[in-house]
């Protein structure tokens, strides 16, 4: 019986570009929704740009522009890089939409009629130039417990320790450097510690909706039965915004909804001045973005999100975001009067090399990156597949394990069964196919249907994939032992070579429908190459007829050449031009400079004249940069991943003025920009308080 099925992955954050790491989950995602369509479900998978908040407000800001102007940039990028690897949303959205608005306020109604709703005073850090409260992360200062400087307000990258902003020693504001002041506001709170979202909460995440390592996360941080305090440990794995709602609680505690004006988001009902906190609406997105291919597609909304609904509900997140998805969400949900998801499906995180991404090492690798120099998405598609096998383990992207195993899987292995068969049909029989009899390698690969089906249902993938290709080297030991080159060379081995051939293409067809949810364009490119219909699941059984026509076989896929990764590495390395370099990996001793070492450096206010693109150069931005001086200095800055030089034309900025010229292929670079970035975004250049002027030194 064909099932209803609602799938989600995460909303990316409308603030940087898709990477590798994005793509486990959208790549794991499209996979499981493809095959579940093969399968005759009626599946619906949606997404959303995730797009309200603070960065986003100061960002567009620092632009010059407006946020809706920035998110629309970014939403087209991300949507370009999405299609570009094959992953195949019925709907992509953003959280900025009119149906995700009344969403939100539908929610927030009924939990406030609900008695769920609760308002109070809290202190919190004021910038008083910036005139703003400040997020955790837009504080800064000394850790409190080894003094590091520069800390952000939430845990010490130094040393490692947790804390809250009020406990950093001269704090300062990270949007001014004004050092902040504490004030009251009234905030609004989702009451958790409310009992019946603890009740709930407590069945609900033992009720098989998680992972069994999710659900004993869970029941450590929900407490009762005798669950230990949360840890640090957790407090970090958790990020930021949680630690409003719950850090340091074995149970939970009210969460905080609501950020005052300014902020880019929606106001609340009712109470002027105040703004939902992004992670109020964010996963609300997945409603909304439903709703809008409701409109489009005529579904009946209410089918999928009523408490009676017979329909499936899957959320793909990472283990990152699992507090937000198992606790705030669902108690949200159950609340208004709404569904709950059926299942969360958590995976890890990507380390490349065995190491986390790292822009100095050059494995910080976007999408794009990817496209412009591997070019081929699908064999990303097909190694991600690989390792993925449904639990919430890290995997790993080895890069010369990537190409060896494209290689000899996809090349040597797959596409090898008909690159050696095909040929025969075309020169001598016509195109036209015989019959494959009895085949006993034929028939142990239909017989495999069932459990490659299981272990994509079950997402593991790594498991389907050897399933796969242990088929694929039966069927090529079948063409090696008939030899048909040989046979081709023989008077009366015709009938026998044909029939060779033949089975060989069947076995290659059933191949490719197993490997399609993983590799759809080039099953599409198969399909035509057999003469087929899209091939689904239930076509198992169907094997090309007695005469069945075929194309001429043409070259389908290439290896791929280690130097494409040498390439994508160094130039991935390249966008760190403007990047600070980390002072992490030194000595605590090294780490210190002398204010003489410090005056060395000539900084100065700089007037961007003029900005434009650098034919033949990927990541930089040629600036004209007026500095007082008789003639603008001219530099190259690698910011193009996130400027529009239009954009930057007219406003102040910070360079270093008494850099050593550089010789570059593309011209004399004449200073440097500074830009801020890491793993969470950038390049992002530096913008002066009103009233500095070109020239003028910053010390
Ligand atoms: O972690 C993130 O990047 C968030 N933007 C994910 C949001 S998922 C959902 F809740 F919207
Ligand atoms: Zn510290």
């Amino acid at each position: 019986m064909s099932r209803k099925i609602l799938v989600t992955s995460a909303l990316p954050y409308a603030n940087g570009s898709i990477h590798l790491g994005h793509l486990v989950e959208y790549i794991q995602t499209d996979i499981w929704v493809r095959f579940q369509k093969m399968r005759g479900n009626e599946c619906h998978y949606v997404c959303a740009d995730d797009t309200h908040g603070t960065p986003i407000m100061l960002r567009a800001e620092s632009e010059g522009i407006t946020p809706e102007q920035l998110i629309a940039r970014v939403w087209q990028e991300h949507y370009d890089d999405f299609k570009a690897f094959h992953v195949e949303f019925d709907h992509y959205g953003s959280t900025n939409s009119d149906e995700n608005r009344v969403c939100a306020e539908t929610i927030y109604r009924r939990l406030r009629d609900a008695g769920l709703i609760a308002t109070r005073a809290i202190e919190q850090f004021y910038d008083p130039v910036k005139q703003m409260f400040l997020p955790d992360r837009f504080i800064k200062g000394e850790c409190p417990k080894c003094g590091a400087k520069d800390q952000y307000g939430d845990n010490c990258e130094a040393c490692g320790a947790a804390y809250t902003p009020t406990e950093l020693k001269n704090p300062y504001s990270a949007v001014s450097g004004a050092k902040p002041e504490m004030r009251e506001s009234e905030h609004f709170f989702f009451k958790l510690s409310d009992p019946r979202c603890q009740q709930f909460l407590r069945a609900w995440t033992r009720s098989g909706t998680l992972q069994v390592e999710a659900a004993n996360k869970m029941r450590e941080w929900l407490g009762g039965d005798g669950a230990n305090q949360t840890t640090a440990e957790d407090a970090d794995r958790v990020n930021q915004p949680l630690i409003d709602g719950i850090a340091g609680e074995n149970k939970l505690t009210d969460w905080d909804i609501s950020r005052d004006a300014p902020y880019f988001g929606f106001e609340i009902p009712d109470a002027p001045g105040k703004y939902f906190y992004v992670w109020l609406d964010a996963p609300v997105g997945y409603m909304g973005s439903f709703q809008q291919l409701c409109d489009k597609a005529g579904i009946n909304f209410d089918e999928y999100w009523n408490p009676d609904s017979s329909a499936d509900l899957y959320h793909f997140i990472g283990k990152d975001i699992l507090y937000f998805h198992a606790l705030f969400w669902p108690a949200m949900l159950e609340h208004a009067g709404f569904r709950t998801p059926t299942k969360l499906f958590v995976h890890g995180f990507l380390t490349v090399n065995g190491e986390k991404m790292s822009k100095s090492r050059g494995t910080f690798i976007t999408a794009r990156s990817y496209l412009d120099h591997v070019k081929n998405p699908e064999y990303l598609r097909y190694y991600y597949a690989a390792k993925l096998n449904g639990t919430m383990e890290d995997i790993d992207l080895n890069l010369d394990d990537f190409v060896a195993r494209v290689n000899s899987d996809l090349v040597g292995k797959y596409i090898n069964i008909a690159s050696r068969t095909a040929g025969f049909i075309s020169k001598q029989f016509g195109g036209k196919l015989r019959a494959a009899s009895e085949h006993a390698v034929i028939a142990e690969m239909r017989a495999a249907a069932d459990s490659i089906a299981e272990n994509y249902a079950n997402r593991d993938y790594g498991r389907a994939l050897r399933e796969i290709m242990a088929l694929a080297d039966k069927a090529n030991a079948c063409v090696a032992e008939a030899a048909p080159w040989d046979m081709a060379k023989q008077s009366g081995q015709e009938a026998a070579l044909h029939a060779v051939c033949s089975a060989a293409l069947e076995m290659f067809r059933l191949l490719t429908l197993y490997l399609k949810p993983v590799l759809p364009k080039l099953a599409t490119e198969i399909e035509s190459f057999l003469g087929i219909a899209p091939l689904e699941w239930k076509h198992v059984n169907d094997g090309l007829a007695d005469g069945h026509a075929i194309q001429t076989y043409q070259h389908l896929i290439t290896r791929i050449d280690p130097k494409q990764i040498t390439t994508m590495i160094e130039a991935s390395k390249e966008s760190l031009q403007a990047a600070p370099v980390p002072a992490k990996e030194k000595s605590e001793e090294e780490n210190h400079i002398s204010i003489d070492d410090f005056t060395k450096v000539d900084l100065r206010i700089a007037k961007i004249v003029n900005a434009e693109h650098v034919e033949g150069a990927e990541k930089l931005l040629r600036l004209m940069l007026d500095i007082g001086e008789e003639k603008p200095r001219q530099v190259f800055a690698g910011i193009k991943s996130a400027y529009d030089p239009q954009t930057l034309v007219g406003r102040l900025t910070v360079m270093v003025a008494n850099l050593a010229p550089r010789k570059m292929k593309f011209g004399l670079s004449e200073g440097m920009v500074l830009a801020a970035s890491d793993e969470r975004g950038g390049p992002y250049i530096l913008s002066p308080d009103t009233g500095a002027q070109p020239g003028m030194r910053v010390k």
